[in-house]
């Protein structure tokens, strides 16, 4: 991998996890691109290999040398940073965007080879999800090294655009969900008599090993479920309680929402 030069176009909280997670695995050259070159050093402190570019003139440089761009800007800025290095770019480059929303059709002004990846925070230690679509022009070869560059983040999927708002509320939102969730699992802990410490591990835990059991199983998780329920017992005490809540849509129908908001992203 040493002879991939991968430019960071925008190396905040999404563009450093996926770094991150590909420096821990692979060995390519990375130049990590913004605007604040204070941030952006201490973001890569313990990764000295990593060149650190600040500002237009040395965004411009970087591109020039980049065969691979990960874009991690906020989605209303890429027009503007595409206004910014668009004459380094050389045609032949492959653009990896993190961007929720902005479409492939849009980011081809920056080259005709385009991964669309919807990924999420946990990337940062190796247990992300991203969801990838790519342009049609995107040859196998290409997409083999997005595969292999996106797989150092966790697990990879392939899915068509048009389920792209979808994958944006399950994948990219998720983390937010279920630190509710866990959240709500913490505060029943505390309530009933936990401290605080132990009801945090403990319900970290549960939701580590139940997701576990789901991977290794590959059971439907009403089939796990329903294998806890002692007849008269205090798990299905507990289940009725909650669904009587409609925690079951309330959860479903968040996911839909923000679906709905990040294709309403996309009509702007
Ligand atoms: N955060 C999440 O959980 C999450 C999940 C899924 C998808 N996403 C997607 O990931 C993308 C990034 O989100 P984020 O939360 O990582 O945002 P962020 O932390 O604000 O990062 C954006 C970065 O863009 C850089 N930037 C601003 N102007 C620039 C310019 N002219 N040239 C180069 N870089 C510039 C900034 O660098 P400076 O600090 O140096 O100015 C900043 O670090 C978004 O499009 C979002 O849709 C995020």
């Amino acid at each position: 991998m040493k002879d991939i030069t991968i430019a960071i176009l925008g190396s905040g909280v999404m563009g450093t996890a996926v770094a991150t997670a590909i420096l821990k695995t692979l060995d390519p050259k990375i130049i990590a691109c913004g605007t604040n070159e204070a941030r952006l050093r201490e973001s890569f402190q313990d990764y000295p290999q990593v060149e650190i570019s600040a500002g237009i003139e040395q965004n411009k440089d970087a591109i020039k040398k980049a065969d691979v761009i990960i874009l991690g800007c906020k989605p209303f800025m890429y027009q503007q940073i595409y206004n910014e290095i668009s004459s380094s770019l050389n045609g032949s480059q492959l653009l990896i965007s993190l961007l929720a929303g902005t479409t492939i059709k849009e980011l081809s002004i920056f080259t005709p080879y385009v991964a669309k990846v919807m990924t999420n925070t946990p990337a940062k230690f190796g247990c992300g999800t991203a969801a990838i679509s790519y342009s049609s022009e995107t040859t196998q070869d290409k997409k083999d090294l997005v595969e292999k560059l996106i797989s150092t983040i966790g697990l990879v999927v392939n899915i068509p655009e048009k389920n792209m708002d979808a994958a944006t509320a399950l994948i990219g939102s998720g983390p937010a969900f279920v630190l509710l969730m866990m959240e709500s699992l913490i505060d029943g802990g505390v309530r009933m008599g936990l401290p605080f410490d132990i009801a945090k591990q403990s319900a970290a835990k549960v939701m580590e090993g139940t997701a576990k059991m789901v991977l290794e199983t590959g059971e439907h998780p009403a089939v796990l479920k329903s294998k806890v329920c002692t007849p008269a017992g205090t798990t299905i005490g507990g289940l009725l309680k909650m669904e009587d809540g409609n925690i079951r849509s309330s959860i479903a129908r968040g996911v839909e929402e923000a679906a709905n908001i990040s294709a309403s992203f996309a009509k702007k």
